[in-house]
C-alpha cells in the first residue's frame, strides 16, 4: 500500500542547510583576507580608464559574484549560460570546494548545470578576494538579516564592500543585489569603495547623462523565488538604478544580457525601495488574510472558499493565503529594514508594524487551536504527544530560515507538549541563531507511528505528503494550510486553524 510518497525524496537538502548553519557561519570572517595595497595598486592601470557603459553589452565579460547562496549561485550560472566567464566568491571554503568539483548544496540547483559550466571553464569559485581585480563586473549577493533587536544587520554588506575596496579597478561595475533599505548603496557601499581613491559621483538628471567617474555603482534587487518552476531568473524582469546615469546604463547593459527585461529607475534609492515595496505588499496582504481567517473561524465561514471565490474576479484582486505565520529569508525580515530607516525621518510605518504584529501572532494561534482541538477530546495540551509535519518555511523547499514551525515548536515546548517532527527535506535539525533543536531527527511516517500521537499539526504542506493517509492514520489533524482540502475520509478528525 502506498502511504508515504516522500520516502522517495533524496534527503540531502537538510544536511546541506545544517552544514550552512553550523560550519559556514563560524568560518565566515576567518576565510576573508585582504592582500597588500601594493599588489592591488600595481594593477590599477590594467583596466581601461575610459570605459563606457556600453562596454557591458559585450561578450565574454568577467563577472564576479560575491555570495554563492540561494541568490548568487543561480545568478552566476545564468551569466555562465550567457557565455560570460564567471567567478563565484564566497567566504565559505567548503562551498567553494564543492562548486569547483561541480557539486550543488542547494536542493533545486542541478549538479549537472554546475558541472557543465565548470567543465567549459565558464564558472569557477574562489575564496581569494584578490582575484576581484580581474573582474569587469562585481555583483554582491550576501545576506541582509535582522539582528537580535530586529534591526538591519548590514555587517555582511559592509564586510563585502571592504573586501572589494582594495581590489577596485577603474572601469569596474559594482552592483549591490542584497535586499536593503533605501540609501544603503550611496551611504554605506559608496564611501567604503571610494576609500580606494577612485570616485563615482552621486548624480541624476539629463545634465549628468555622461558625468565622469572612475567606476560604476548600481543597485539591482534580486527577485529569485527558489523552487518556482514558472518564473526562473531569465524570465523575471530586473529593476536597475545607478548612483549616476552612466552607472545605471552600465548595469542595464550587463543585466540585459541575462534577463528578458530590464526596468531602469532613476536612482539606487528607487531600486532599493521597489524591492521593499514588493515584499511589504506580500507581508501586509498575508497579514490581512491571516486576520480575516481568525474572524472567519469565529463566524464559521471557510476562509479558503472565500478567497477562491474572490479570486474569480479577473481584475483588481490577487489571492493571498493564510497560514501558521511568515517564513523565509525575505518577507518576515525585509519590511523591518524600511521601518528602521523610516525612524530617521520621524516616520512610523504603521502598516508594516501592524502586519508584523498579526503575522507573528499566528504560531501562537496554531498552538491555541491545538489546545482547543485536544480539549474537545477531553485531553490537555500539557503532556500531549504531537507530531509536527514540515519545518521548511514553505512547501517543497529545503530552507527553514525564519520558519514559523520553529516558533510553533518553541511554544509547544514551553506549554509542556511532547513533540516530534517529520520533514523529508530535513532528516535532522541543528542549532540555529534563535533555536536549538540539535538533537531532533525527522521521525518516519507510517500508520503505526502516526497512531502514537494525540495530534498531528500540518505546518508545511509539502506536495510529497499523502494527506489522505495521514488523516487515516492520525487521531487528530490540526491543519494550518488547508492541505487536507481534498481528503474525503475521516474529515471529522480534521481541525482547520
Ligand atoms: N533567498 C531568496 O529567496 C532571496 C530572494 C530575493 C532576495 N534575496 C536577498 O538576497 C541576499 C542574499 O540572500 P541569499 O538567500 O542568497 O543568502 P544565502 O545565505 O543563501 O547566501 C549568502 C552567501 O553569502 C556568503 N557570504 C556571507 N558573507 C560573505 C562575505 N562577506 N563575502 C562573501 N560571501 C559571503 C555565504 O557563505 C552564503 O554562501 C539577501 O539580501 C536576501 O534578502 C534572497
Amino acid at each position: 500500500m502506498k502511504f508515504w510518497k516522500h520516502w522517495a525524496l533524496p534527503f540531502k537538502g537538510g544536511q546541506r542547510n545544517c552544514y550552512i548553519e553550523q560550519v559556514a557561519r563560524p568560518l565566515r570572517i576567518r576565510a576573508q583576507f585582504t592582500p597588500s595595497k601594493e599588489r592591488s595598486r600595481s594593477k590599477l592601470h590594467a583596466m581601461p580608464t575610459d570605459r563606457k557603459p556600453e562596454f557591458f553589452k559585450g561578450a565574454q565579460l568577467r563577472v564576479g559574484i560575491i555570495g554563492c547562496g540561494y541568490v548568487g549561485l543561480p545568478l552566476a550560472l545564468r551569466f555562465a549560460e550567457a557565455g560570460h566567464r564567471v567567478t563565484g566568491f564566497d567566504t565559505d571554503p567548503k562551498k567553494v570546494e564543492m562548486l569547483n568539483v561541480g557539486k550543488s548544496y542547494i536542493e533545486h540547483i542541478q549538479q549537472t548545470k554546475i558541472q557543465q559550466y565548470v567543465n567549459s571553464r565558464h564558472f569557477s569559485a574562489a575564496t581569494d578576494f584578490s582575484r576581484l581585480d580581474e573582474m569587469d563586473a562585481i555583483l554582491i549577493c550576501v545576506p541582509t538579516p535582522l539582528n537580535e533587536y530586529r534591526e538591519p544587520d548590514l555587517s555582511y554588506v559592509e564586510q563585502t564592500a571592504k573586501s572589494v575596496q582594495p581590489h577596485l579597478q577603474k572601469g569596474q561595475l559594482v552592483v549591490l543585489e542584497s535586499t536593503t533599505y533605501p540609501g544603503t548603496t550611496e551611504e554605506l557601499v559608496l564611501p567604503i569603495l571610494e576609500k580606494s581613491g577612485l570616485r563615482c559621483p552621486i548624480a541624476a538628471g539629463t545634465e549628468n547623462e555622461n558625468v565622469a567617474g572612475d567606476f560604476f555603482l548600481a543597485f539591482s534587487p534580486e527577485r529569485e523565488d527558489p523552487g518556482n518552476k514558472q518564473y526562473g531568473l531569465a524570465q523575471i524582469p530586473k529593476v536597475v538604478g545607478g548612483v549616476n546615469p552612466p552607472s545605471g546604463r552600465a548595469a542595464q547593459a550587463l543585466y540585459g544580457q541575462v534577463v528578458a527585461k530590464v526596468v531602469p529607475v532613476s536612482s539606487t534609492r528607487a531600486a532599493e525601495m521597489a524591492k521593499l515595496l514588493e515584499n511589504i505588499f506580500r507581508c501586509v496582504n498575508i497579514a490581512l488574510v491571516n486576520e480575516l481567517k481568525l474572524l472567519c473561524l469565529r463566524m464559521g465561514v471557510d476562509v479558503w472558499e472565500v478567497i477562491e471565490a474572490a479570486a474569480s474576479k479577473p481584475f483588481g484582486f490577487m489571492p493571498f493565503y493564510p497560514g501558521p505565520g511568515l517564513g523565509g529569508h525575505c518577507i518576515p525580515v525585509d519590511p523591518f529594514y524600511l521601518s528602521w530607516k523610516a525612524r530617521e525621518y520621524d516616520f512610523a510605518t504603521r502598516f508594516i508594524e501592524l502586519a508584523g504584529e498579526i503575522n507573528t501572532s499566528m504560531p501562537y494561534h496554531v498552538v491555541e487551536s491545538l489546545g482547543e482541538a485536544l480539549n474537545r477530546q477531553k485531553k490537555s495540551l500539557k503532556g500531549s504527544k504531537v507530531l509536527v509535519l514540515g519545518v521548511a518555511y514553505k512547501k517543497d523547499v529545503d530552507d527553514l530560515r525564519e520558519s514559523p514551525t520553529l516558533k510553533i515548536m518553541e511554544i509547544l515546548q514551553k506549554r509542556g507538549v511532547e513533540f516530534e517532527y517529520n520533514d523529508p527535506y530535513f532528516p535532522h535539525l541543528h542549532k540555529m541563531r534563535h533555536y536549538d533543536y540539535s538533537n531532533m531527527k525527522s521521525v518516519p511516517l507510517n500508520p503505526q507511528n502516526l497512531g502514537k500521537y494525540d495530534a498531528v499539526i500540518i505546518a508545511t504542506d509539502h506536495s510529497s505528503y499523502d494527506y489522505s493517509a495521514i488523516v487515516d492514520g492520525a487521531k487528530l489533524v490540526v491543519d494550518t494550510r488547508n492541505a487536507t482540502r481534498r481528503v474525503i475520509r475521516n474529515r471529522d478528525k480534521i481541525f482547520l486553524c
